[in-house]
């Protein structure tokens, strides 16, 4: 992107239901902005660790501090290029184990919801920043949440998708009333689309459309079996020795948040 590199932008991938493409769509989007020469950060925010130990960092999943979980419990402490991994597409913030306790430290602890913002404040050298949120509505995804205002909602053509959905709006009016910010919805991907569609999908499809497309696109990422051995070799389709018709559904998103970054510079 530009030589004069100002703050990266910064995406959230979030939706506290589990296994609705939260991690694929980040490493796949994080791919495709990549693949458009964007340098790229991506932090895996889940104490699961499925993104980190998914592109093969699983010594960095288990090893011993400091890592992540270090660094979001003392942010001054720590700065995030010494805990950084250099992947063929983008850098990678990896999980740690041990943010299976972060929660319950942070819901005592001073500015718990800010700990990412903190630590994220001084990174540089990155267009973008892109964050893989656990599956569930709690402090580390508020910390996404806060640090991350641009969100990238992946979704299931699925009626429970309605409900989460609504669950997550609703925690986010909650941060913004009570942080004075403003969290602002940039794209939405409704994933692992499986034709022929039944009825489900076909409505759900439908109520995607009527319900955001005229305040954000609203992507289809079909579901292939290309994605999942993309993700299996650790890397992104983009990086993947395999072509998946899917490729252009993620370039369009690339260039979405390319244009969105773009006018963030321009408004600075
Ligand atoms: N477009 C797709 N095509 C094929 N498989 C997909 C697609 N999207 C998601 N999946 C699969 O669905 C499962 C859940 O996806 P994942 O990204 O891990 O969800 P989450 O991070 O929300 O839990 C994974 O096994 C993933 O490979
Ligand atoms: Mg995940």
């Amino acid at each position: 992107m530009s030589s004069e590199r100002s703050e990266p932008y910064p995406i959230v991938v979030s939706n506290q239901k589990g296994g609705v493409g939260k991690t694929t769509v980040a490493i796949n989007a994080a791919g495709a902005l990549a693949y458009r020469g964007a340098d790229v950060l991506v932090v895996d925010l889940d104490p699961q660790g499925y993104l980190t130990t998914g592109v093969g960092y699983d010594e960095a999943y288990t090893q011993e501090p400091p890592s992540l979980y270090d660094a979001l419990t003392d942010p001054g402490e720590h700065d995030v290029s010494a805990l950084v991994y250099e992947h063929d597409e983008f850098d990678v913030l990896p999980a740690n184990i041990d943010m299976f306790n972060l929660e319950q430290e942070l819901v005592s602890a001073m500015r718990g919801r800010e700990r990412l913002s903190m630590l994220l404040e001084d990174v540089e050298g990155y267009d973008f920043v892109v964050v893989d949120c656990p599956p569930s509505l709690g402090i580390l995804t508020d910390n996404a949440l806060l640090a991350c205002p641009n969100l990238l909602i992946p979704a299931e053509a699925e009626d429970t998708s309605i409900r989460a959905l609504d669950l997550l709006f609703k925690q986010i009016d909650t941060l913004e009333d009570n942080y004075g910010t403003s969290i602002n919805e940039r794209a939405l991907v409704v994933s692992n689309v499986d034709y022929p569609l039944d009825g489900e999908q076909k409505g759900m499809l439908e109520w995607f459309d009527d319900t955001f497309a005229d305040r954000i696109p609203v992507y289809e990422l079909r579901s292939r079996a290309a994605i999942k051995r993309a993700f299996n070799a650790g890397v992104s389709m983009f990086a993947h020795d395999e072509d998946c018709d899917q490729r252009e559904v993620l370039l369009d998103l690339a260039d979405h948040f390319h244009e969105l970054a773009g006018r963030q510079e321009v408004a600075r």
